[in-house]
């Protein structure tokens, strides 16, 4: 069986910070089902699952980034229940630290860019060792970035020269860019290439990945449509690049997101009874947060990032509440401190109907998937977004504002679609779907029939691996032709 390695700094459940890790833990799994044997690597983090796996030492080398010696390992965890083979480059000094972006006050590691070096080489020089090498290199997000160019044009990994290698996009608003002065960390390299690198006078790794991947894509096929046509400072490279660019939406797990199984909701779903399941979730959640009873229950998961909108989320409860709207609200995420105040007064000003769980818990989440009657989205961009997958497979309807990923999952239910449209994110937008809200819950034929649809449509990851794995193969006889 050919084989391809994820390369990537998140996989549920060793690491994640978001959807990256969901991806990196899920596609591989049904790349193995559907004939294509998929492999991942990240870093060792000190994080408790990582701890607590048992691990072989498969490969121990050095490296030298500008003077200083590395020492890593690559440590393949043993016992698979994953669905794939996981491994980690173990690399002291940079990775094992309890986290795997930030520290505990939220700022960025200030050696970001020797960590991202030292992992993309450490790998790279394992993967060159004949028994460890793929036939695809598949890499993803910035971190990663500056694969694509040192397999191509570094001496140092001349063997993995003609391995055809993908980009995937999960974010293209982080770019991995930095000041040349860090120029002596990367491998050796003819200096003729260097506009391979750079990108309005930095060293871009988001910049050189889309130059130098033999594919690049984005985790849904409007984000990328939207990036082409409208992206601040890479526009110009997107639009010249776009004959080898496109997207393929992400998936989910339909095997750990079950709500037949899932052990983390108050109660799971017995046969196809979603009234139930609904109403029994729905009512743990009301009684545990002592929300006002018999109102819709809107639901925000996410980190408090600009991305998210959770700040005009906080603007718009504020409008429907003081107006009078009977609708509650359960809110769960951290991030930005202002956001995370603004939630918090938001819900000193009304206990009982709004509810601030400030943190990231995925058990917690999981009960507001499976209560919640809907679960808002105002994204101002969004990649793909698989809250509204998993809010779906627990029979919530999805409120989206219509952009990114979102658009390509979600369409209005008064076009016969999924979920609620939001066309703007003006506050009159929100409010409007307030109302719908409301008419929408009264409703409780309609109601139920929607949640009856969106819960069994099928976002299972069995399709997007096929077109990956389509995507590889198209490449592979590139190689042999
Ligand atoms: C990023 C994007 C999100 C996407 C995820 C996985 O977190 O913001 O839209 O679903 O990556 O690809």
């Amino acid at each position: 069986m050919p084989k391809v390695i994820h390369i990537a700094t998140e996989c549920y459940p060793a690491a994640k910070a978001g959807g990256l890790g969901d991806v990196v833990g899920a596609l591989p799994k049904y790349q193995n089902q559907n004939g294509f044997s998929a492999e991942v690597i990240i870093p060792q983090y000190n994080l408790p699952w990582i701890s607590e796996q048992t691990k072989e030492k498969v490969y121990s080398s050095s490296i030298s980034v500008d003077n200083e010696t590395i020492h890593f390992s690559i440590n393949k965890v043993i016992d698979q229940t994953l669905g794939y083979a996981l491994y980690f480059a173990d690399i002291k000094g940079k990775f094992d630290r309890p986290s795997i972006y930030l520290h505990s006050d939220g700022k960025g590691f200030a050696d970001e860019v020797e960590r991202n070096i030292s992992f993309q080489r450490s790998v790279l020089q394992w993967l060159s060792v004949e028994k460890y090498s793929p036939d695809v290199i598949h890499c993803h997000d910035h971190m990663t970035g500056l694969i694509p160019f040192m397999t191509q044009y570094s001496p140092d990994y001349h063997k993995l020269k003609d391995k055809p290698i993908i980009f995937t996009i999960h974010n293209g608003q982080y770019h991995g860019a930095f000041d040349w002065k860090h120029k002596n960390q990367l491998p050796n390299y003819d200096l003729k290439h260097n506009g391979l690198l750079d990108w309005d006078n930095q060293i871009h790794s988001l910049a050189s990945a889309i130059k130098c991947a033999w594919h690049v894509n984005t985790v849904s096929p409007n984000y990328m449509q939207e990036i082409i046509e409208n992206s601040d400072t890479l526009q110009s490279l997107y639009h010249q690049e776009k004959e080898k660019c496109s997207g393929i939406l992400n998936g989910i797990d339909d095997q750990i997101w079950n709500p037949a199984t899932d052990e983390m909701t108050y109660s799971k779903l017995k046969g196809s009874n979603f009234k139930n399941f609904k109403s029994e979730n729905k009512n743990a959640l009301v009684q545990e947060y002592n929300l006002v009873r018999r109102r819709p229950l809107i639901g925000f998961i996410g980190r408090f990032a600009h991305q998210k909108g959770a700040d005009l989320l906080c603007h718009s409860i504020e409008e429907a509440l003081s107006s009078n709207l009977k609708i509650n609200f359960i809110i769960l995420g951290s991030g930005d401190k202002i956001i995370e105040q603004k939630v918090k007064g938001l819900s000193d000003k009304y206990p009982r109907e709004v509810i601030a769980l400030i943190m990231y818990n995925e058990s917690v989440a999981r009960k507001l998937y499976a209560g919640c009657d809907f679960m808002m989205m105002p994204s101002r961009f969004e990649p793909c977004g698989l809250n509204q997958l998993f809010a779906m497979r627990y029979g919530t309807i999805p409120i989206v504002h219509e952009i990114g990923g979102l658009k390509d999952t979600v369409r209005d239910i008064d076009d016969g679609g999924e979920g609620l449209v939001l066309k703007g994110l003006k506050p009159e937008d929100f409010l409007y779907n307030y109302k719908r809200v409301t008419e929408l819950y009264q409703n409780r034929t309609r109601l139920q029939n929607q949640i009856k649809f969106i819960s069994q449509l099928n976002y299972s990851w069995n399709k997007s691996a096929q077109e990956y794995i389509s995507l590889y193969k198209r490449y592979l006889k590139k190689v042999t032709t």
